[in-house]
């Protein structure tokens, strides 16, 4: 969603805080800003629309000699894209601005408080009012100016804040949005996303909520939530810059999809002991501990919740726990009941999305143990679990998910296997084998992707024109086909619905006709002859079947139209290879049709608004 980044040092503020913007336009926006301070002045720009027309409105700006600026990229929330909406926001008489991520859910009150006092808003958002206050609370400190002004503030928010007072110094803080300080040779940045500070350094300090940071080209000087100055240590990231470039692929999400190798070898390798046991850094059970749990509901929004589904089918059958999963925004408001007994499982990309932050919240409150599955580090999610395991996916720059997705996927087979021997259920060679199966994993994934992408290419060219497409599966392959379809819609713009084999009869099957296209997922080798009966049902209709299975059911699929034929894998663990060339399809299709594949229209990577 909205990215923020801000620069002070000795060089030109603006080509670092556009190439700061650049490397945040990932995340999904509509409309970008800069400020800056120049001879005793706060200058904004801003404009409606991507960064490069930011670019060419200000090209002459590239020359401004300001050492001192902060910048932006918004998602609209509270008034459309435009450029008046567009950050920073000024306070009314000019001597602060503000840009904000986040949303601030007592706004409107704010606002009318202001406007009776005469104060002219000259935008439509919630952001605005915090540029106002931020005058009328001026105390001659700019770091006692903001803490006061926040201490009115309902909501969310990261903010950067310029005074132009201070033409030497910005001040950030935030409560429920993230933010992040790093610091070089050339100077201090400040990003909502490591991203933007990769290239400048690796050693990053993350604001915990409402610690206050006051930043000037010597350094940064943080304040904890009382104001008393506190002492900061960096976490040095192992992350190379290439982690946010495409290096030589056309897009980020084709560069994630093969990079699904590593992601799931280093998620699940530094999780097998010596011994070949598997453990996790901040999760242990004791045996009893395991064999005392009683249910496990499991939380997530989008390709999230529908890794959490795999899990679900995985834990069920290994650990025979009872596992409920849940879309975030809907566990959140429906009184979910909760015990110690439960251990809720939050799973989440970015750990900044806010209706998973709000049900992680709820559960730590009603005193279910919680566990996040998270894969930005120190995200907010990840801070407030009861534990965390992180997946070792990397940054995830495309806004469609596929590594992180894979990633997830095998830290709930970790799980599983975990779980299934602490309560004395998966054993001896059992054990062995499953983690034997595990550790074969990330090969068989590499071997899948060089096998079928160039057919992918190949398949994808009959879905270019249609309107709409099904996904089918039983069991695990429902899990897989919902993550199919999301996939596809998402980035290619194709209506597409995922339904459980069994259930078309019930309703669904009345839309197949002669020519509709059904993707039938049957890598699941329990539910197979189900499956075939169900393709057989649509095929009878005049559908034409695109059928994925692994090598041990080639032959028995000698009716369908199209097939993609996996490698063997161990049955758990088909989606893990079924997912890839359902993600390829969607990929190659949105290229096809000419979709802006990285940034599909009204998306943003992290979803911080509800
Ligand atoms: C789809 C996709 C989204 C996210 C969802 C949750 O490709 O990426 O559906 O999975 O917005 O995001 P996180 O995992 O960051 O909580």
């Amino acid at each position: 969603m909205c990215g923020i980044v801000g620069y002070i040092g000795n060089n030109r503020a603006v080509p670092y805080l556009l190439e700061g913007l650049e490397k945040l336009e990932y995340r999904g926006y509509d409309s970008a800003g800069i400020a800056t301070v120049e001879n005793g002045r706060l200058r904004i720009l801003k404009t409606k629309g991507r960064v490069s027309r930011l670019e060419a409105l200000i090209a002459s700006e590239r020359q401004s000699p300001a050492r001192i600026g902060i910048g932006h990229t918004r998602w609209a929330t509270h008034g459309k894209p435009s450029d008046c909406n567009a950050h920073p926001h000024e306070s009314q008489n000019g001597l602060f601005c503000v840009v904000h991520n986040g949303v601030i859910e007592n706004y409107h009150a704010l606002k009318q408080t202001l406007q009776a006092q005469g104060v002219t808003f000259r935008s439509e958002t919630d952001t605005e009012v915090i540029a106002h206050l931020l005058e009328q609370n001026y105390d001659g400190d700019f770091v006692s100016t903001v803490r006061k002004t926040t201490a009115m503030l309902e909501g969310a928010y990261a903010l950067c804040i310029l005074c132009r007072d201070f033409p030497d110094r910005i001040v950030c803080t935030r409560w429920g949005s993230p933010l992040v300080l790093g610091k070089s040779e050339e100077g201090c940045f400040i990003a909502s996303d490591v991203s933007a500070l990769l290239r400048h350094t690796n050693d990053i300090f993350y604001l915990d909520g409402n610690e206050t940071v006051l930043v000037t080209a010597q350094g940064m000087t943080f304040f904890d939530k009382t104001g008393a100055p506190v002492q900061k240590q960096s976490r040095h990231l192992n992350l190379d810059v290439s982690a946010a470039q495409k290096d030589g692929y056309d897009h980020f999400m084709l560069k994630e999809i093969m990079e699904q190798p590593k992601a799931v070898g280093d998620t699940i390798r530094s999780r097998i002991t010596k011994n070949g046991e598997i453990a996790f850094e901040d999760f242990h059970l004791t045996d009893d501990e395991a064999r005392a749990l009683q249910r496990i509901t499991v939380v997530a929004c989008g390709s999230a919740y529908h890794a959490g589904a795999v899990g679900k089918y995985v834990m069920e059958k290994l650990a025979r726990l009872p596992v409920e999963i849940d879309i975030a925004s809907e566990f959140r408001y429906r009184d979910p009941v909760l015990d110690a007994h439960t251990l809720v499982i939050l799973i989440s990309q970015s750990g900044e999305t806010a209706d998973t932050l709000a049900a992680l919240r709820l559960a730590n409150e009603q005193g279910a143990k919680t566990l996040c599955i998270v894969n930005v580090v120190s995200s907010s999610i990840a801070n407030e679990g009861g534990s965390v395991i992180y997946t070792h996916a990397g940054p995830e720059i495309a806004v469609a998910t596929t590594k992180a997705y894979a990633a997830q996927v095998s830290v709930f087979y970790l799980l599983a296997g975990y779980l299934a021997q602490k309560r004395g259920l998966l054993t001896g060679d059992a054990f062995r084998s499953y983690v034997r199966d595990l550790l074969a994993l990330p090969d068989l994934i590499g071997k899948t992707l060089n096998d079928c992408r160039a057919q992918m290419e190949a398949l994808s060219q009959m879905f270019i024109p249609l309107e709409h497409a099904y996904f089918i599966g039983r069991n695990l392959d429902y899990a897989c086909a919902m993550e199919a379809s999301l996939k596809l819609k998402e980035i290619s713009y194709i209506h597409s619905e995922a339904y459980a084999a069994g259930e078309l009869k019930h309703g669904t099957i009345s839309l197949i006709e002669k020519g509709t296209l059904v993707v039938a997922l049957c890598a699941c080798s329990a539910v197979f002859p189900k499956t075939l009966s169900n393709i057989k049902e649509v095929k009878a209709r005049g559908a034409r079947v695109l059928a994925v299975a692994t090598d041990a059911e080639n032959a028995a699929l000698s009716e369908v139209d199209y097939k993609v034929i996996l490698p063997n894998v161990n049955a758990l663990f088909s989606v893990s290879l079924e997912v890839l060339p359902m993600q390829l399809l969607g990929y190659y299709t949105a290229k096809n049709r000419g979709c802006d594949i990285d940034k599909p229209r009204n998306l943003a990577k992290s979803v911080t608004v509800e």
